[in-house]
């Protein structure tokens, strides 16, 4: 029997039209636009306004929408709907849930998922393993973040590094040997004191206490945030390689999360790799979370071709990080 691989099928993406600059937060907080270049890569990110829509169902649902036009597909055979996503509608009922309600996808099941920066890496190995299993035919997940949600925008250490978009993806059969190869997720708890957001959960519940003290905007050290990042992003994608018999000759393109373009050149220049094969955009949307990595293949897609050796990387908040190896599906 042939072996079944999930392939990616087609792309979308979506990002709100306010564009934040940082020449704009020079004049918000303590910054300039020499320091966060330098620092983090970062020149300009999106926020989405309550006239143009609201939460972040409103950015995924047009995400979805573009993987359904591109793919000429009928939303009710979408299996599964996943929402990747740090900063759901509101807690409880399922922001995936109304995503699949609103885009038609009338005979799905749907939930979020939720792992930090690296929920839309783990998101394509839940997704993958529904479809090599041959249990569902079409999964979409999708990743999106509207970061600005629980940002404070005096606090110029988080301010400048989270902006807020969306991008969507479609999982699919495939029967070529195409699609995800080989994935290498990890996850350790004790990273939570270093990047999160304290109020709002089951410890400490919204209170006049916890809003007065900033209990609601996420936040990170760093410095310690930044040294597990580059150590860890590097060490997932160098082992996927290892395991995969490759080389930085034999990749394609690096898809990695885009939190701090020093980050991303570490992890590149130890996989050996050139870095005109690096997917990057954190220069236009900053660290968009959940969203970073279909963003980028939504950028790149044109670019991409059938069999192209892609190695996905991540680190996020919990702490979560790891890499996926797959190979491009289509032209
Ligand atoms: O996506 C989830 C995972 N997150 C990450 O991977 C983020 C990892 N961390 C980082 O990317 C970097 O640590 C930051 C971009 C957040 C900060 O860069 P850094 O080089 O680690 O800066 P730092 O925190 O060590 O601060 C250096 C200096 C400090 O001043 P002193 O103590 O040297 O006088 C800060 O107060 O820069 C100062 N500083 C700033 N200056 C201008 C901190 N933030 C700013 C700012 N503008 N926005």
């Amino acid at each position: 029997m042939t072996k079944i691989s999930a392939a990616i099928t087609a792309v979308g993406g979506y990002v709100p039209q306010f564009v934040l600059t940082n020449k704009m937060l020079e004049d918000m907080v303590d910054t300039n636009d020499e320091w966060i270049t330098s620092r983090t890569g970062i020149k300009e990110r999106r926020v989405l306004k309550k006239e143009e829509g609201e939460g972040t169902s409103f950015m995924a649902i047009k995400a979805a929408q573009e993987v359904l036009e591109k793919r000429d597909l009928d939303p009710a055979e979408i299996d599964l709907v996943i929402v990747a996503t740090a900063t759901p509608d509101s807690l409880v009922a399922s922001t995936a849930a109304f995503v699949a309600s609103e885009i038609g996808a009338s005979n799905a099941f749907a939930y979020d998922l939720l792992a930090a920066c690296s929920s839309f890496l783990f998101g394509m190995s839940t997704a993958a393993s529904f479809i090599e299993a041959g249990r569902y035919k079409k999964v979409l997940l999708v990743g999106a973040d509207k970061m600005s949600s629980i940002i404070d925008y005096t606090d110029r250490t988080t301010c400048i590094i989270f902006g807020d978009g969306a991008g969507a993806v479609l999982f699919e059969p495939n029967m070529e040997g195409l699609g995800l190869q080989d994935q290498y997720l990890r996850a350790d708890g004790k990273g939570r004191q270093f990047l999160g957001m304290e109020g709002g959960g089951s410890i400490m519940p919204a209170t006049a206490e916890s809003v007065a003290n900033k209990k609601h905007f996420i936040f990170q050290d760093g410095k310690t945030v930044f040294k597990f990042a580059v150590s860890n992003m590097a060490d997932v994608a160098e082992r996927i390689l290892k395991r995969n018999g490759l080389t930085g000759d034999d990749v394609a393109w690096l898809v990695p999360h885009q939190a701090n373009k020093r980050i991303i050149d570490a992890t590149a220049n130890r996989m050996g790799l050139d870095h005109a094969k690096v997917m990057m955009n954190i220069q236009k949307y900053g660290n968009t979370t959940s969203a970073t990595l279909p963003l980028l293949l939504h950028d790149y897609e044109k670019e991409l071709k059938k069999g192209d050796n892609l190695v996905f990387a991540a680190f996020g908040g919990g702490f979560t990080w790891g890499s996926i190896y797959l190979k491009w599906a289509y032209n």
